[in-house]
């Protein structure tokens, strides 16, 4: 008889860049004000990288505590995939770049780029390693520097993102950790949400070349809400499950108003939703581990409970994991 293999979180860990941008700071560079960030976004304040820090300093930052918190030395991770849509440079990789300070050499190490969804695509991903036998030990991360590629001159972007990184460590285990990842992406609205710049087919005219997200804020905010909706109820259905059995939701934190959308959807008090969008801005790929990250230390996420992480982001792409934490 054969056993199942599962993946299971065993640790998770994160970190912020030490300077917070309030919005009262930004109302001074950008025509808007801290009333209107807090009650189109629920942002107050967002964590900048300073000078010469990268994605992949925030990342060795938030894995060498989730290590720590997992107790597992770093020669024992046998794959690492980090997500990132702002890597430290375009090769290597920031996970070959990780694996290396890590001391983690040997293994399987290689960067997704799903914008906001990086992380559940990573976490999908490793799950599937895990799986098929093919690595025991995983460190999936999420980290972005994305306050990098802002036009601080925009108003409509400026005010939503942050830098920040999380991550956790995955086992292998007969008993049941991951029990779904569902993974999509929807290239036809690439114009919606979108970073111009490249090597093969970068707008090297543009402006603002090097530095610049565009996004049609309204258009994204009502294909998230609908996607989210969808994969929310595919996520209960793959695992014939009643939206009453979620302890948390995780969702990704671009927007309280979508979070509220998702939450109601749910039919779950915003008292089990994790909300850190308030304090990070939207963090991109480290948005969901970041939250994850928190949970877990300030004692609301407990083992046993069952969560639902989920995100949206830019090519679309959007996904879903449910963990048995
Ligand atoms: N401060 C003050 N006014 C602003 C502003 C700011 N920072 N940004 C935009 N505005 C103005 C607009 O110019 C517009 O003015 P107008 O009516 O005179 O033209 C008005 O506010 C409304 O703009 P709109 O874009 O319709 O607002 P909104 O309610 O859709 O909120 C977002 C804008 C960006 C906050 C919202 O659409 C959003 O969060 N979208 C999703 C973005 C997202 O999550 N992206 C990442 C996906 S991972």
């Amino acid at each position: 008889m054969s056993t199942s293999v599962y993946s299971r979180i065993i640790g998770t860990g994160s970190y912020l860049p030490e300077f917070v941008l309030t919005n009262d700071e930004l109302a001074k560079r950008v025509e808007t004000s801290d009333e209107w960030i807090r009650d189109r976004t629920g942002i107050r304040q967002r964590h900048v990288a300073a000078e010469g820090q990268t994605t992949g300093d925030l990342a060795f930052e938030a894995a060498t505590r989730a290590l720590a918190n997992a107790d597992v030395d770093a020669r024992e991770i046998d794959l690492l995939i980090l997500g990132t849509t702002t890597p430290d440079i375009i090769f290597p990789s920031t996970a070959c770049l990780l694996q290396h300070r890590l001391g983690a050499n040997g293994c399987a190490a290689f960067d997704v780029n799903a914008a906001c969804s990086g992380f559940i695509y990573a976490l999908g991903v490793a799950d599937k390693f895990i799986r098929s036998g093919a690595a025991r030990t995983a460190l999936v991360v999420g980290a972005e520097t994305l306050t990098r590629m802002l036009d601080w001159n925009d108003r409509t972007t400026c005010v939503l993102f942050g830098d920040g990184a999380g991550a956790a460590v995955l086992r292998a285990d007969s008993q049941a950790g991951v029990l779904s990842t569902h993974l999509h992406a929807d290239g036809a609205h690439k114009e919606l949400l979108y970073n111009p710049v490249g090597v093969s087919a970068g707008f090297k005219d543009e402006p603002n070349h090097g530095v610049r997200v565009m996004m049609a804020g309204n258009e994204v905010f009502k294909v998230a809400v609908k996607t989210l909706d969808a994969v929310v109820e595919e996520t209960l259905a793959a695992n014939q499950l009643d939206k009453s059995a979620i302890d948390w939701l995780i969702p990704h934190q671009a927007n309280l108003r979508i979070i509220s959308a998702t939450a109601k959807r749910l039919a779950m008090p915003m008292e089990r939703v994790i909300v850190t969008v308030d304090k990070h801005g939207n963090t991109s790929a480290a948005s969901v581990p970041l939250a994850l990250d928190h949970a877990v230390q300030s004692g609301k996420v407990k083992r046993g409970d069952l969560l639902l992480l989920e995100a949206f982001g830019g090519g679309f792409t959007w996904g879903s994991a449910l963990v048995r934490y």
